[in-house]
């Protein structure tokens, strides 16, 4: 449970909506928890069909909470984002996101494992590893490069600059752009057209659609969490993060 995480299932259809608008949705472990919890629900609930994740038009999620990266990072695979990453990674009902405003660091990835994914014409994605002092996690160091080819995501992985929906688009994680006020709608109905179809059929696809890469998409997974947790204790990562809080431009000139 999480008073940030607001979960319903309306019409076959579980919705998860990230609500911490203050924070600009940023990720903490009772919110991956809660996340985690709601997929593996919807997983065995017969009567869903199909899960759709949202913020709101303003904001999507804004990644991690770095204040819970400074001090209390995840540990182990079993901890509440990893338990999340599995659920979202390894789910057979079709995933549908609408995206608007901010989506940063695994807000953006997890879109990586949505199916469907709809994003307005303002939202800005951001995999802000590098910058940040850290490492790719959520597979995305495996399904970007194979998704977008390796420069496009050399450029989006190594740089770590904000981008549009359009590069989003052009990068392949993105099914349409759509207008700022149509986005949750268009995700919805998207939903819903996927809620009426024969279930077995569209499980069955999907998991033809990724048994290629399924496994290696696991593996990759922990293995980037191993780097990731090593990199998060570095003096670059605390110098990062610490300089997002302080505002000021992170310096890494000393390493
Ligand atoms: N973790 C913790 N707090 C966060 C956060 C995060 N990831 N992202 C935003 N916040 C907090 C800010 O500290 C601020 O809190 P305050 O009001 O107490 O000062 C509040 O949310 C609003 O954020 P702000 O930066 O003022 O909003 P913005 O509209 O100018 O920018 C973002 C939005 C998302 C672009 C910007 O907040 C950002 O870059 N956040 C960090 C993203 C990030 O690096 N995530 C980790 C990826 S691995």
């Amino acid at each position: 449970m999480s008073e940030h995480i607001h979960t319903e299932t309306r019409d076959r259809i579980a919705h998860i909506e990230l609500r911490r608008l203050d924070k600009k949705n940023a990720l903490t472990a009772d919110m991956y928890q809660a996340m985690a919890d709601a997929l593996r629900a919807a997983e065995s609930d017969a009567q869903v069909r199909v899960v759709l994740i949202h913020g709101s038009a303003e904001c999507f999620c804004a990644g991690n909470d770095l204040k819970d990266f400074l001090e209390k990072p995840p540990h182990g695979d079993d901890s509440p984002v990893f338990q999340f990453l599995l659920a979202i990674s390894s789910a057979t009902k079709p995933i549908v996101a609408a995206v608007g405003g901010p989506a940063v660091g695994i807000g953006t990835t997890m879109l990586l494992h949505c199916d469907l994914v709809y994003a307005a014409a303002d939202a800005r994605f951001q995999l802000p590893f590098v910058p940040l002092g850290i490492t790719p996690e959520a597979s995305s160091s495996l399904l970007l490069p194979m998704g977008a080819g390796f420069q496009r995501a050399a450029e989006l992985l190594l740089l770590g600059q904000p981008f549009d929906a359009a590069k989003a688009h052009g990068a392949g994680f993105v099914t349409e752009v759509v207008d700022k006020t149509a986005v949750l709608e268009r995700a919805r109905a998207a939903a819903a057209q996927l809620a009426a179809l024969p279930p077995t059929s569209v499980r069955l696809t999907k998991s033809l659609m990724k048994r290629r890469h399924a496994q290696a998409v696991q593996e990759h997974m922990h293995l980037e969490s191993l780097t990731f947790r090593e990199r998060l204790g570095s003096p670059e990562a605390k110098e990062a993060m610490s300089a997002f809080f302080e505002k000021r431009k992170p310096d890494f000139s000393r390493f």
